[in-house]
């Protein structure tokens, strides 16, 4: 993790940075291009536009660590009209939910019940379910809940992080559940007791798991990353493979690769937040890239 993201991370965490970055135009700016817009309309309207460009989508409502049940009742209910409007719609679409936004922080259970009813819910629509991974606090409560729910519903898959140490074996024993996998870098603070710090160790950890990833035919690997190198490396492994696969990419990162890919026929799903709690997932987005804290900077300046 350099030293740049850690400090992107601390200083907006600040509440001061917080309220500059959500109440002024210069942060409202910077987060419309990462996010489709506070409602679940207006995604619907970005998604019909992405799915028009033959991308998939993955909807994600924005909105982590949620502390009470009426919180996740609020998630929840948003989620199921998802669900509900991706056949009505006719959207080529899937939902990515945290399972801290269904209680996992303070209720497992109630996370376990709220993600069952998504997975019911997205069968009914023809559709599924993908768990994002958080910070490694929630890791093994993640990949359990995960492992539970795939195996009864059987149209989930889960995200796992490169960066972490453990996550080899986590792979290992979520591949013979079936199911999506989508495999990304990481992008929290992780000590280095539990991740890989150097983005040189990642790219070497997340290329191991790839080949892993690509050598088993009973999932959908979901390869998502932004890195060219990495994706050089994905379209080298799938000449082998007769399954099926995507890549994945987030709203707003490198849209001309997405064409281009889509382009040469390969599947590729845009992860699409919405929503008005927009703040983490921004400060996520300017910890990956100096040019994103610069964009703001600018704006501000203006
Ligand atoms: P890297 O950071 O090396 O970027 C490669 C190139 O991509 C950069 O040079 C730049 O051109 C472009 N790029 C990357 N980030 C950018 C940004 N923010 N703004 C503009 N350009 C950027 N993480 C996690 O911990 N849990 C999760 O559940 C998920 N889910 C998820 C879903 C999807 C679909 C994607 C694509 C990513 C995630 N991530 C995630 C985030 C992931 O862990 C990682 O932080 C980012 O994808 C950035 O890493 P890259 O692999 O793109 O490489």
């Amino acid at each position: 993790m350099s030293l740049f993201t850690r400090g992107v991370v601390g200083v907006t965490s600040w509440p001061p940075i917080e309220r500059l970055i959500t109440s002024t135009s210069a942060g409202q700016a910077l987060a419309r291009r990462f996010v489709a817009g506070d409602t679940r309309a207006e995604a619907t309207d970005v998604a019909r536009r992405l799915n028009q460009d033959r991308l998939l989508v993955s909807l994600d409502l924005m909105g982590e660590a949620v502390t009470d049940p009426d919180g996740v009742a609020r998630a929840t209910d948003e989620y199921l009209k998802c669900l509900e409007m991706i056949p009505s719609e006719g959207l080529e679409a899937n939902i990515s939910v945290k399972l801290t936004q269904l209680g996992l922080a303070f209720d497992p259970a109630l996370a376990a019940q709220s993600l069952d009813r998504l997975a019911t819910t997205a069968r009914e629509a023809g559709t599924s379910v993908t768990v994002d991974m958080e910070d490694s606090r929630y890791t093994q409560a993640t990949v359990d809940l995960y492992a539970d729910a795939q195996a009864r519903h059987g149209n989930l898959g889960v995200c796992l992080q490169a960066y972490l140490y453990r996550t080899p074996a986590d792979l290992e024993r979520i591949l013979p559940l079936g199911g999506h996998i989508r495999l990304c870098k990481g992008a929290y603070v992780e000590s280095p007791e539990v991740a890989h710090q150097g983005s040189d160790e990642v790219d070497a950890a997340f290329a191991r798991l790839l080949m892993v990833l690509m050598e088993f035919e009973e999932v959908r690997p979901a390869i998502a990353t932004h890195d060219p190198r990495l994706i050089d490396l994905t379209l080298d492994l799938a000449g082998r493979r007769s399954g099926d696969y995507e890549f994945q990419m987030l709203y707003g990162v490198r849209p001309d690769e997405q064409q281009r890919l889509r382009g040469f026929g390969h599947d590729l799903r845009v992860y699409l937040p919405f929503g008005s709690a927009w703040y983490p997932y921004l400060t996520r987005r300017m910890a990956e890239r100096p040019a994103n804290v610069a964009f703001f900077l600018r704006a501000l300046v203006k």
